[in-house]
């Protein structure tokens, strides 16, 4: 009997004890296993990451260098507001914009100044807002600035003569006969060099003396967006 158990037992020990080691090496495996799908797992982890990274990075670089073009367009414009419209031209919407408190028309836009200026000074103040005194070539053109002035004030508008009558438009657009609005008399005195819009029964042009201190009108192209 006891033999028997002893056997028995010692079969059961060595049928035990080898198995025990096997085990072993197979949790040593799997662990190897596991632990090298981690590392991969973990290195296509940090290949992603990068890739996020890189394309995040560019697009925020795009972002930035977006923000910098437009920082760079508003100083150079130097206005504070604009008032945009959009529009279509052809097939690409496009925003117009004039800044605040000058007037859209056509494909410019108008500001009028309520401060007398000689023609010259006038003429620098419309420079310094990137613009210019007005030019008139249509009636069109006429009839629009009329109806946003006021009636009481005389404004100068880029027109001069540069001697002997010789008509000259600041922007340098020619003069065109068939296209100007003289009051009935006007021009008369030859010493009367520069030209202000002003109401008498109705609009018309003026000549008057340079130095007169009087209001303007200045004239800009719409800015595209
Ligand atoms: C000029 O005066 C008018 C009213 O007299 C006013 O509506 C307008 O805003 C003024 N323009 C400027 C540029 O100050
Ligand atoms: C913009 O502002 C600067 C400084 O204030 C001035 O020197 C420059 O002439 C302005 N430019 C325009 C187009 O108004
Ligand atoms: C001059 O003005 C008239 C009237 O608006 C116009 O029909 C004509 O084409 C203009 N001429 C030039 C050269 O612009």
């Amino acid at each position: 009997m006891t033999h028997t158990l002893n056997k028995l037992d010692s079969t059961d020990m060595d049928a035990d004890s080898p198995p025990a080691p096997q085990k072993k090496t197979r949790t040593h495996e799997s662990c190897h296993r596991f632990s090298k799908l981690l590392l991969i797992s973990f290195i296509i982890f940090l290949l992603l990451l990068k890739m996020l990274l890189s394309v995040a990075l560019i697009t925020l670089s795009k972002k930035y260098s977006q923000l910098l073009d437009e920082k760079e367009i508003i100083k150079e414009l130097n206005y504070t507001e604009m008032f945009c419209i959009m529009s279509w031209a052809s097939e690409y919407k496009v925003w117009s914009c004039c800044p605040k408190d000058w007037k859209p028309f056509s494909s410019h836009c108008y500001f009028t100044s309520n401060d007398s200026a000689s023609w010259s000074e006038s003429e620098e103040k419309c420079s310094s807002m990137g613009a210019h005194l007005m030019v008139i070539h249509s009636e069109e053109e006429e009839d629009f600035i009329t109806k946003i002035l006021i009636p009481k004030a005389a404004y100068y508008i880029g027109l001069s003569d540069a001697g002997h009558r010789q008509w000259r438009w600041v922007d340098q657009t020619p003069y065109n006969e068939s296209a100007t609005f003289w009051h009935p008399g006007e021009p008369n005195y030859g010493h009367e060099q520069c030209i202000t819009v002003n109401h008498r029964y109705s609009w018309g042009w003026n000549d008057v003396l340079c130095y007169s201190k009087l209001r303007s009108a200045c004239q800009m192209n719409k800015i595209y967006l």
